[in-house]
Order: C-alpha cells, then structure tokens, then sequence
C-alpha cells in the first residue's frame, strides 16, 4: 500500500493499494473514533462496493447507515444536500459521528459539503471509485454543490479525515468514465513530465498504483502551498478555459475529461505556434492522445469558446489567468487580457 501524507490546515493521508476496500475499517479506526457513520454513495457504486465497505466499518465497531443518491452530476444540488441534512439531523448525528464519501467525484463533492457544513463541520473519508476522484477530486479539500446558475458555486473548504483510494474498483468503470479521468491524468503528465509521463505513455492501467501515488503527490504539493487556490493552484486548471467553453457549448454531452483533453491541446498548439513549446513535445502530445484513441479537434470554434470565456468573467476584469504549456513539467500561469485570447488560440 502506498501512503500520501497531506500537511494542510488538518494533516490526513491518502492510503492507495489494491484490494484495501475489505480493510477499510481498521484504516478508518486508526483515525475516526466515531461512533455512527453515515455512508453517502450512490445507486451504481452502492451495489458494487457498498456491502463491503459497511462490512468492514461494521467489524471494527462502528454503527453503519447508508444514503444512497441517484448517480449523476444532477444530484450535486440544493435538495439532494439539503434532504441528507435533514436525515443527519432527524437522526441526531453528532459531531461525534462522521461521514463516509463511497463514490466519483459527485458523491465527494456532495457528502464533503454536507460534511463542512453540518453542525458546523464533522469529519469524513473520502472512498473515491473513479479514475478522477482517484488523482484528483478526493484530495485538497475542495467540497461542493452546483446552483442552477452554475456548477460548484456553492461550497467550502474541508480536508477529509483519510482518503482510501482501492484501484481495483477502477475495473468496473466504463469506458467513458476512464476517458473522463484520463483528461485530468494526461493534465498532470503535462504539468509533471517525468515519470508520470512515461508511465501514461506505456499505458497507465499497467501502473495504476503508482499513477495515483504521483498525481495525489502532486496536487498535495500544491495544495499544502495554496491551499485557497490564489496562486500555484491555477495551475491545475491547464486546459480549462477552453473545456469550460466547449462543456457549455455542448451542454454537457462532452464529458469534463474529453474537454480538458482538448483544452490542452488548443493550448500546445498555441505555444507550438509561438514557438515556445518544441515540435517534439507537442508531436509527442498528439502521440498520446492517439494512443487512447482521445479526440482532440474542438468541435466549436475560438470564437464562440473565447465567447463563453468572456460571459463567464464578466463580473471579474477584463483578463484571465491563462495557464500555459512551454514544455512537459514546464507550465505557468500567465495574465493574459480577454480580448487577446482568440488571436491567440486560432
Ligand atoms: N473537488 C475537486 O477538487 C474536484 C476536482 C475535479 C472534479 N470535481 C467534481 O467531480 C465530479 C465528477 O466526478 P466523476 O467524474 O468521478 O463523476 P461521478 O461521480 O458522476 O462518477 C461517474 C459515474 O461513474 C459511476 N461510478 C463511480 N465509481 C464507479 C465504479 N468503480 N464502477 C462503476 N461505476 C462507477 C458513478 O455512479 C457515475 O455514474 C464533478 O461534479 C466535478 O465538479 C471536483
């Protein structure tokens, strides 16, 4: 098993190994001394996981109880928060209970923000059983839920008491999930270079342990600098301006990964072109999303992408902090005024 430890505010670590779902009790017991935890999963992951978890949980000594949510980024709202609030309270949950986040990114999101905000906060673990959740959304302790007006415009800061990332349950993942975390891992193979980078390049599945192990070291190093996301932290969103114009303009049918993907690429084309990022690197980039048969031509024009840029940041300033790719391991954030985005990514 490896161990990522995390120095934030509250220090924790990420457990990852293979098969560590049935001992997920006495991992929790050497951190938890709750008395009741509540399980939040939902109705894909529960008939997978959800027996063995709460077996295990059970077996050290802790009361178990489940809510269990329709899967889907839908379920990030409002009501769904507001009806397990309601469940913790009926039940008279204490801060002596926790929480337990069995599940993708949907499910950390939510049951991270329930637990910040419940009582005033209460602990909980992360179970993350996506390939995304797993490298990323699990770890740094941003929680939260979506408005009609938009996505995570409601949320809060919360570490987890643990993460246990059990890269088995990637085996049950579709297809289109792995491609959703794949956007996000080819991210950080970008911003990392180095190993990460070969072992995508060889195929990830391969070395699934120690992918997780770097992606989680990376974000705790960046993470435990800026834990508020006011400076090094920009940098992981390498691709995202342009995949949250494409994500809109398709409606959400791209899913986040797919549109990351195609987001760094619009990026290394541009820094290719200025002749910043060498014609090695940037052939070796469409190499690799070959090799995972990932698309990468945008399917919506600059203009109608650096549109949405500009109706997202209208209530900001007139520039953006760009982030930009000179070379694997070599990204930066860079000002870069709105009205030049376009030129600079046709
Ligand atoms: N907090 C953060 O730092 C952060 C970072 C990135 C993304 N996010 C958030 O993460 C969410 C997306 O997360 P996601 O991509 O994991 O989506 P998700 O949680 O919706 O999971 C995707 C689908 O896979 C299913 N699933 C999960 N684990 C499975 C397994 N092992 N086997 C079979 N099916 C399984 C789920 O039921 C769901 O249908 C978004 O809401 C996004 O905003 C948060």
């Amino acid at each position: 098993m490896k161990v990522v430890d995390v120095n934030t505010g509250r220090p924790y670590k990420v457990l990852i190994g293979s098969g560590i779902l049935g001992e997920v009790g006495s991992l929790v017991k050497e951190v938890l001394s709750a008395k009741r935890l509540l399980i939040i999963t939902d109705d894909i992951v529960n008939p997978l996981y959800g027996g063995i978890v709460a077996e295990s949980l059970a077996k050290v000594g802790y009361e178990v109880e489940f809510f269990v949510i329709e899967n889907g980024e839908q379920s990030k709202c409002l009501s769904v928060y507001g009806a397990i609030l309601n469940y913790l309270a009926d039940g008279n949950y204490t801060r002596k209970d926790g929480i337990v986040a069995l599940g993708g990114g949907v499910v950390g999101d939510l049951a991270g923000f329930v637990a910040a905000s419940y009582l005033r906060g209460i602990p909980f673990v992360q179970i993350p059983t996506t390939l995304l959740a797993q490298i990323d959304s699990s770890v740094g302790g941003k929680t939260a839920i979506d408005l009609e007006a938009g996505k995570n415009l409601v949320g809060a800061f919360w570490q987890p008491s643990l993460v246990v990332a059990d890269v088995n349950t990637l085996s049950t993942l579709p297809h289109k999930e792995i491609e959703n975390g794949l956007g996000e891992l080819i991210k950080y193979a970008c911003l990392m270079g180095g190993e990460i980078l070969t072992l995508v390049e060889r195929g990830f599945e391969s070395s699934l342990e120690r992918v997780v192990e770097l992606a989680v070291s990376y974000k705790r190093d960046i993470v435990t600098e800026d834990e508020r996301e006011s400076g090094v932290r920009r940098l992981l969103n390498l691709g995202h301006t342009v995949a949250h114009g494409i994500e809109k303009l398709s409606h959400y049918t791209y899913t986040h990964g797919k549109a990351v993907a195609c987001g760094i690429m619009a990026i290394a084309k541009a820094e290719n072109k200025l002749g910043n990022l060498s014609d090695a690197d940037y052939d070796r980039l469409k190499a690799l999303y070959d090799f995972y048969g990932l698309e990468y031509a945008i399917g919506y024009s600059i203009e109608s992408i650096c549109e949405v840029a500009k109706v997202d940041k209208k209530a900001e300033n007139t520039d953006i902090n760009l982030v930009i790719m000179q070379g694997y391991g070599d990204c930066k954030v860079q000002k870069m005024a709105l009205a030049d985005l376009e030129g600079y990514l046709l």
